[in-house]
């Protein structure tokens, strides 16, 4: 309980920070061709490893910009100090700050907070989801057809990501796939059951780790998206879904991974 209460004090403090940063609007420079960071980012993510090191001294931190420690410690935290810099970076308000913290392969405790909207979605091992205190549960969405969701397209490496595919079969196969460009939310929206689902390649842990507990305390499923069992550290691609669709993405992602794509794409002359 404790690391929860602490955890939460410090998402605060940090989207605090972040809101702040958001209503001067901050300049941003690039880490490689499209990837973004900003005096935020880093400003965010000194205050929350300087508190975890004063409140958890001998605990491991890994955090996007890379100020965290590794450590002898069984405990680690995760921490993304504002995951959907892009947004933040256009004034587009969609973005949070995520901290969860992991006892071994276990995650035990995570939290998004969305400082403009003041949502604060928080999970502990064996104890429920829940957001701003009120317990939440996945959707009850029983079909695919019936479904919305969401994905993301990474800044970085972008040319490799083969994702058009799945987001197009997916898209023609459901009520629609949205794109919010923050993945910890879009995590938490399927917790909440906002979504019904969420997929994307190449996430890194301080995306996912909050968000996968969050997930599987709201009653969802985590998975690779071929269906194997999710590493936060050693997982290439991520899937979190409401359970009971799990089948029937994993049988539309499979066709895609095959290449037998169910729709196919238009032509473009056909189109215009
Ligand atoms: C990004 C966002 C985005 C996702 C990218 C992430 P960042 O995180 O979560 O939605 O599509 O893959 O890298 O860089 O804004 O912390
Ligand atoms: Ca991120
Ligand atoms: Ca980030």
């Amino acid at each position: 309980m404790q690391y929860l209460e602490k955890a939460v004090e410090i998402a605060r403090e940090a989207g605090a920070l972040l809101a702040n940063y958001y209503e001067r609007r901050v300049a941003f420079e690039s880490k490689g061709e499209f990837d973004l960071v900003t005096e935020a980012d880093r400003a965010s993510e000194k205050l929350i490893v300087e508190r975890l090191s004063s409140h958890f001294p001998s605990h491991g931190i890994l955090a996007e910009e890379g100020g965290g420690h590794e450590s002898a410690s069984e405990y680690r935290w995760y921490v993304d100090p504002l995951d959907g810099t892009t947004n933040f970076a256009h004034s587009f308000p969609m973005f949070n700050v995520t901290l969860a913290l992991a006892r071994g392969e276990d995650l035990i405790a995570g939290v998004v907070f969305v400082p403009l909207t003041n949502e604060l979605f928080t999970a502990e091992r064996g104890a429920g989801a829940y957001l701003n205190n009120r317990r939440i549960h996945v959707s009850s969405a029983k079909r695919l057809a019936e479904s919305l969701s969401s994905t993301g397209f990474p800044s970085r490496k972008r040319q490799h990501n083969a994702n058009i595919y799945f987001y197009y079969q997916l898209a023609m196969a459901s009520h629609g796939v949205r794109r919010t460009g923050s993945a910890a939310i879009d995590i938490a929206y399927v917790a909440c059951g906002r979504l019904d689902f969420f997929w994307e390649f190449g996430l890194k842990p301080w995306d996912v780790a909050a968000g996968s507990l969050l997930v599987q305390e709201a009653g969802g499923r985590v998975s690779e998206m071929e269906g194997a069992a999710h590493s936060v550290t050693g997982s290439e691609s991520f899937l979190s879904d409401n359970g009971a669709l799990h089948g029937e993405i994993l049988e539309i992602f499979g066709e895609v991974f095959r290449g037998e794509m169910r729709y196919p794409m238009p032509e473009l002359a056909a189109s215009r």
